[in-house]
């Protein structure tokens, strides 16, 4: 049955550009919007910029322009940004827009006429220059517990406290540099606690990864407190009916934005109605994509704001973890902080978005963007493996066929693994665990470069009595090549295209896995995409920062070099995976058999979070031949098998292009 999904990416803020962390989220929803769309389901995806503020407000009257200005242009940026990554939103507006006024006042009055609002006195910094009430990010002081100074009002960078800004010691207005003086306000109150126990229910029952659910218990156990919705002018908001000087909270607007993006898209098109998604009784889901530093916006007050007015709750909330750049937080001085803008200066989206998708696993945890394994999942994964199935089989297609290929499956048997596989990955985009897809996906690339290495098109070729054969192979290697693309193309809508456009085929959906091409012809193939250069990704860091030093500089190798000499002591051979086992008693280890040529070693090696032992088996690595033999607790490891990465899931068994045998030696 087709699915209708509403799907939601986080809304940017309009204060700032938009870089490759918002870029993270953006293509891990995108992937799976495609996705969902491969298999048939109906699917609306839509986004907004987060537009109110005082941070807004102010960033305007320091560019001399007004808020209203402001954002539409930043808006513009935005999308602009977004596109180019190929995000395929169907709308992006504003939280500065009538229907997000609607909804906001709506919502409102819902929840006032149910007795969920009310007022309260409180007392916060207020800034006597510039006459306004001090949001915590806007006042800086010294840290009440470790006296650091220069640290804002909500928690010290240097020793991790949380606090009120009241509690800074020697505070100041980082607006005016002016000390603020306490002064009383009224506020409003949405009465959150009348809450608990829907959002236990609610956090508990399936809509978040168990991670967040688990946190969100925590909090939950220590009480719900009543969330301020208010701010006093002059703020840049939605002023709040029935006030003279109250203004909506943007954190009470933001995510109203999600449903008034919707509403915007329903009234310019037909076929969507607003509350067949959002109303009390739709069968219609709807999935948020955030950060996991938003989850308390998401999964408390909103859906509380939800069920309170009368509209439907999420169907799940999925969050993503923070992208670092190297294995450290991005950072404007080291210049790593990536603007999307500057990395489509130097490298094609769908690099980042490939290299996303290798990292992406449904969970919370952070994501490294690593330069150096960047380059080399592109060039030896992406290009290497896959985009050469096409490249080294069409031409002979071309030119010793005319275009045409064959009639019959060479290798039915291996034809059906890759429909067969197809269940997996379908399976792997559904539960976001893109980088196990990809992996799925590039184990069925090598077997196609296997078949290929085996069967020798390019000496067929040049033996006529071989011709038919050479028409099978490389059909079926064509064939291949249209499957991994139809399993690619959630990542990969580009390359994608370009393979349609060789083909000469519709555009490819997941059903077209059963519509094989044999009979038909194509069209001479033109590279899907480029290698790439170390040197072209570093320019993306090697911004010099206020030292005048550049990442590089601040990184160096950390071993000293060696001479040719001592490399050469070190004998490589290739070895071939026999068996692979689990080792009772040991976590990360597996015993592996290796077939070395002329003889067979057994060798662990901590690579069991990575692989299932039955994906290693057969295939070919490279071993440390000549290291001394290790007594482990479990027995004697003879040498050691080379991987690359940070260890867990993400290690990378290396191994030599198809065509190497076990026991050649690696130089
Ligand atoms: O954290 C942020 O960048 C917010 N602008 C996200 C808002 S998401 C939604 F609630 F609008
Ligand atoms: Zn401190």
């Amino acid at each position: 049955m087709q699915r209708r999904i509403l799907v939601t990416s986080a809304l940017p803020n309009a204060n700032g550009p938009i870089h490759l962390g918002h870029m993270l989220e953006q293509i891990q929803t995108d992937i799976w919007v495609r996705y969902q769309k491969s298999i048939g389901n109906k699917v609306i995806y839509v986004c907004a910029d987060d537009t109110h503020g005082t941070a807004t407000m102010l960033k305007a009257e320091a560019e001399s322009t007004t808020p209203e200005e402001l954002v539409e242009k930043v808006r513009q940026e935005h999308l602009q940004d977004s596109e180019k990554f190929l995000i395929s939103f169907d709308n992006y507006f504003s939280t500065h827009s009538d229907e997000n006024r609607e909804f906001s006042e709506l919502i409102f009055s819902r929840l006032d006429e149910r007795g969920l609002i009310f007022k309260k006195k409180i007392k916060q910094l207020f800034d006597i220059d510039k006459q306004l009430f001090l949001a915590d990010r806007f006042v800086v002081g010294d840290c009440p517990k470790c006296k650091s100074p220069g640290q804002y009002g909500d928690n010290c960078e240097v020793c991790g406290a949380t606090y009120d800004a009241t509690d800074l010691i020697n505070p100041r207005s980082a607006i005016s540099e002016t000390k603020p003086i306490l002064k009383e306000s009224e506020h409003l109150f949405f009465d959150l606690p009348k809450y608990q126990s829907f959002l236990e229910q609610w956090t508990g029952s399936g809509t978040l990864q168990p991670q967040i659910s688990n946190k969100l218990k925590e909090w939950l156990g220590s009480g719900l407190k009543a969330w301020d919705i208010s701010r006093d002018a002059p703020y840049f908001g939605f002023q709040i009916p029935g006030t003279e000087n109250k203004y909506f909270y943007v954190w009470m607007d933001a995510p109203i934005g999600y449903l008034a993006s919707f509403e915007n898209l329903c009234r310019q098109r037909d076929d969507i109605k607003f509350d067949d998604f959002w109303g009390r009784d739709t069968n219609a889901e709807v999935h948020h994509f955030i950060g996991k530093d938003i989850v308390n916006f998401h999964a408390l007050f909103w859906p509380a704001m939800l069920d309170a007015t009368g509209f439907r709750t999420p169907t799940k909330v999925h969050a993503h973890g923070f992208v670092t750049v190297n294995g450290t937080k991005m950072s404007k001085s080291r210049g790593t902080f990536i603007l999307a803008k500057d990395y489509l200066k130097v490298l094609n989206p769908e690099y980042l978005r490939y290299y996303y998708a290798t990292k992406l696993n449904g969970s919370v945890d952070d994501i490294d963007l690593n330069l150096e394994d960047f380059v080399q999942r592109i060039n030896s994964d992406l290009i290497g493996k896959i985009v050469n199935i096409a490249s080294r089989t069409a031409s002979f297609i071309t030119k010793n066929f005319n275009g045409g290929l064959a009639d019959d499956v060479h290798d039915p048997t291996l034809l059906a693994q890759f429909k067969e596989t197809g269940k997996e990955i379908s399976n792997l985009y559904e539960n976001r665990e893109f980088n196990k897809a990809v992996r799925e996906i590039t184990g069925l690339a090598d077997l196609a470069n296997q078949y290929i290495a085996k069967h020798e098109p390019w000496k067929l070729a040049k033996n006529p009595d071989k011709s038919n054969q050479l028409h099978l192979v490389c059909s079926q290697a064509i064939e291949m090549f249209r499957i991994l693309q139809i399993f690619l193309k959630p990542i990969l809508p580009n390359s994608a295209a370009k393979a349609e456009e060789f083909l000469d085929t519709d555009p490819l959906l997941w059903a077209d896995l059963d519509k094989p091409l044999f009979g038909k012809s194509i069209k001479p193939f033109k590279k899907l995409l480029d290698r790439i250069e170390i040197k072209t990704v570093m320019q993306l860091v090697t911004e010099p920062d206020q030292d005048g030093k550049s990442m590089l500089e601040e990184n160096p190798s950390t071993t000293a070099p060696i001479g040719i000499e001592d490399f050469a002591k070190i004998d490589l051979r290739v070895a071939k995976i026999e068996s692979a086992e689990t080792v009772d008693g040991a976590d990360k280890l597996l015993r592996l058999t290796l077939d070395v040529g002329n003889e067979k070693r057994t060798v662990f090696s901590g690579i069991k979070e990575a692989y299932k032992p039955e994906e290693l088996e057969g295939r070919l690595t490279v071993l440390v031949y000549n290291l001394a033999p290790r007594k482990m607790k479990f027995g004697v490891s003879e040498g050691m098998v080379l991987a690359a990465g940070p260890g867990g899931e993400n290690i990378f068994l290396l191994s030599p292009d198809s065509g190497a045998t076990p026991g050649m030696i690696v130089s």
